[in-house]
């Protein structure tokens, strides 16, 4: 089935279908509150207003004005207003020009249509298919609900978009002024529902640098719960993302409702349950350090959150964000492409390399089948360390003679292509560029900025301050041939103060910073539409759909140690596509731990994402060198299934502490592959149980074994042979794969399964 919207003009009933999940909303009372009625499995009937359970109170306000509170105060907002009986957070705080804060927000119109609006300036999913390239707006359908609050002269329009191959519904907002005086929105969520409370459970993803989004399951208790960022990025701590499942979700079972927000910045996501058990949850740019100041007849739209439904537990959920990330949000032509096997020389050389060191890594690469040399940090002006050099986008000769085009020349006669790494929204206090304009840098005036990994963010709410960082990307990029950006970001905003900025405006400057940021952005996949983007954050901490939008893939984390990375990319990958995980196999002990795990597994886990190597490839032994075309010829194999396929997490080695296991399916259940991780090796233990996924009942399958390759891993009759019988789809789901203990800590097996 595929996705549309109808109306029951009568009793002011919408009902918004994806393929599997149905929306139902409502107007109610003479006053027309917008009102949540159901949110779950598809159903066929539009008149289910019995659920907003208003007649069992009596208290609607036209009935009862007396009680007035009583239904403010429990009825299921659509877009809560603030401060006229309803006491739970509202979605919408403005400051009107005397200085009030009241907001209702009733019902004016409604618009039903194809296609689906553009947020101006803002990332967001798109109504085509994006492998088609073809631009069909009649893939979107949206609802477009427009609310005002008559007293203040506030509009606020509410659009629900749908797509006909995603459980998605999109939702943003519009909020205009049209009021003859100023207003100061100093709140405005992107999203907010009431829903019935049902015992859900909260999960999130918590973390810090180096170990990013960690999945957190809690029970939900009364009061507001919430997550989020002040940090002027989306962050290492916590995630613009949420999910509510009932408690007996798993990986295949249970409701599961996902909450995505389509943005980088600081971020707001809450619920709040009821002295009713009920949840209201929120999400949209977090209030803490906001303000926009609107003026008569100016629009704030705020950035989009998308919202997932699935009765098949939290994998269905997680199938349904990686569709719709993958069709319609990420725009890059490498989408669906083979991306280059890059080598990336930070954990190889830090910060102390020249050009003979990166072409000993070149050749070496080349011979092993890598594809592409990354140079990372350290190759401009006066930076041997980080505590310089940051907004001097020069070349620094001493390093490099002859600059990046001799150097990127070489290393394409060496037959790799190039990439090179910038932070673009950053300036040491040590530069030049520091010293001609301090006043670029975002800081209180009389305050001395904090100062983090040495650095100052540019205030980039300033035009000049833009346009100046533009230029310094642009001009890098055309001064060679360079196919590859790493846009690092390395510290978070503070001090918030804008030179550029008036005494009324400050409260804009993270809103207009993040803008400036997709801005620039913008401007460069424009121009550089074959450029390959990287984006980054000191490791992952800005890893969004916000960023999404404009490259590809996104560094992870700065952890690349194969068995932490386990949790990292699990973690990652509730959410976003495989395809979208920067993942690199690196040296040993681990940098960031200290931990030595084999190469393969080091591997096998890279494959799990966009896969490269960070290490100094010269310096590694002759063993591990080796094992490098192994590697690629893998990578080559599996990358398109791994990009597109469907995926599947059979064991979670947070969970067990004892295993990992994940399964990409192909979407035509012809092919997959197994990639399991036995962590701490276990004495006399048995075989483990593995349960495929994704596969077609009645096709026979034959079981692969791609590692290890010196004798069977899961046992059949005549061990040591890989004489199995082809099994059905069925049988195998049913019944499991055996995988045999391994002998050692750490150890990996990759197995595929294809139709016989
Ligand atoms: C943080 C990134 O995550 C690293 O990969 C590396 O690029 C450093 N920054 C360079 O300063």
């Amino acid at each position: 089935m595929s996705a549309c919207i109808t109306v029951d003009k009568d009793k002011r009933i919408y009902k918004i279908d994806t393929p599997n999940t149905s929306y139902v909303l409502g107007i109610f009372d003479d006053e027309g509150f917008p009102g949540h009625i159901y949110y779950g499995e598809r159903i066929p009937d539009t008149d289910v207003a019995y659920l907003a359970r208003c007649s069992e109170y009596a208290f609607m306000p036209s009935v009862n004005p007396r009680d007035r509170s009583s239904f403010m105060d429990r009825f299921a907002f659509e877009y809560p207003g603030n401060g006229v009986g309803d006491f739970r957070e509202g979605a919408i705080l403005v400051k009107d020009a005397k200085g009030h804060e009241c907001t209702q927000l009733t019902f004016v119109s409604d618009r039903i249509y194809d296609g689906k609006p553009e947020l101006k300036g803002l990332p967001q999913t798109f109504g085509y298919i994006s492998s088609g390239k073809t631009k069909n707006d009649k893939y979107a359908h949206s609802l477009e609900l427009e609310l005002a609050d008559p007293v203040t002269g506030l509009r606020v329009f509410v659009t629900y978009s749908v797509y006909d191959d995603s459980d998605a519904i999109v939702r943003s907002v519009r909020i205009i002024n049209s009021s003859p005086a100023d207003m100061i929105l100093e709140k405005a969520m992107s999203f907010a529902m009431d829903m019935d409370s049902d015992d859900y459970e909260l999960i999130t993803l918590h973390g810090s640098w180096a170990r990013e989004r960690m999945i957190d399951r809690r029970p939900m208790g009364y009061g507001k719960t919430s997550v989020g960022s002040i940090r002027g990025e989306s962050s290492h701590q916590e995630h613009p993302f949420m999910a509510l499942v009932s408690k007996d979700a798993d990986q295949d079972r249970g409701n599961a409702y996902g909450f995505s927000f389509v943005y980088s910045g600081n971020f707001l996501a809450q619920v709040e349950k009821s002295q009713f058990d009920s949840l209201r949850v929120m999400m949209g740019i977090n209030p803490h350090n906001f303000e926009w100041r609107l003026g008569p007849g100016e629009e704030f739209p705020a950035p989009e959150v998308v919202s997932v439904y699935s009765h098949d537990g939290i994998g269905g959920m997680t199938r349904s964000f990686h569709d719709l990330f993958r069709n319609h949000l990420i725009r890059s032509p490498y989408l669906h492409r083979e991306r280059p096997i890059l080598i990336n020389n930070w954990e190889a050389t830090y910060f102390d390399f020249n050009t003979d060191k990166l072409i000993a890594i070149a050749k070496e690469a080349k011979a092993r089948g890598i594809e592409m040399l990354v140079m990372d940090d350290g190759w401009f002006g006066k930076r041997d360390d980080d505590n310089s050099g940051l907004g001097d986008w020069t070349v620094n000769e001493k390093k490099l003679p002859g600059g990046l085009e001799r150097l990127v020349s070489e290393v394409n006669k060496i037959g790799l292509k190039f990439g090179i790494w910038m932070e673009p929204e950053m300036v040491s206090p040590d530069s030049d560029l520091y010293r001609a304009h301090p006043e670029w840098a975002i800081a209180v005036p009389d305050r001395d900025p904090c100062r983090a990994r040495n650095q100052y963010v540019l205030d980039l709410s300033d035009p000049e301050v833009e346009e100046y960082v533009w230029n310094a990307i642009s001009s890098v990029l055309h001064s060679a041939n360079i196919e590859y950006l790493k846009w690092d970001m390395n510290r978070q905003l503070t001090d918030l103060g804008s030179a550029c900025l008036s005494d009324t405006t400050q409260g804009e400057l993270s809103h207009r910073y993040m803008l400036a940021v997709y801005r620039l952005q913008e401007r460069l996949v424009n121009e550089f539409p074959e450029l390959l983007l990287e984006n980054c954050s000191g490791g992952g901490a800005r890893f969004d759909p916000g960023m999404l939008y404009y490259g590809p893939q996104i560094w992870c984390s700065d952890d690349t140690d194969a068995i932490e990375r386990l949790k990292i990319q699990e973690g990652t990958a509730i959410v976003y596509p495989l395809c979208s995980m920067g993942a690199h196999v690196s040296d040993c002990p681990n940098h960031a731990l200290g931990r030595i795990t084999p190469f393969e597994t080091r591997g096998h886990v890279a494959l799990a994402g966009t896969f490269g190597y960070e290490l100094d490839i010269t310096g590694i032994s002759e063993r591990e060198r080796d094992l490098i075309p192994e590697q690629v010829k893998d990578y080559h194999r599996f990358s398109g299934l791994v990009r597109d396929g469907d995926y599947y997490r059979l064991a979670s080695y947070s969970e067990n502490g004892m295993y990992d296991c994940w399964e990409v399916a192909s979407k035509d259940g012809k092919e997959a592959l197994i990639t399991y991780v036995q962590v701490p090796a276990k004495v006399n233990a048995g075989s483990r149980r593995i349960f495929p996924k994704g596969l077609c009942d009645d096709k026979k399958y034959i079981i692969k074994q791609i590692f290890p390759d010196e004798k069977q891993v899961f046992p059949s009759e005549k061990d040591g042979e890989n004489d199995m019988q082809p099994l059905a789809g069925e049988t195998l789901m049913k019944t499991g794969i055996l995988i045999k203990n391994q002998w050692g800590d750490y150890k990996s097996v990759l197995l595929q399964i294809i139709q016989a």
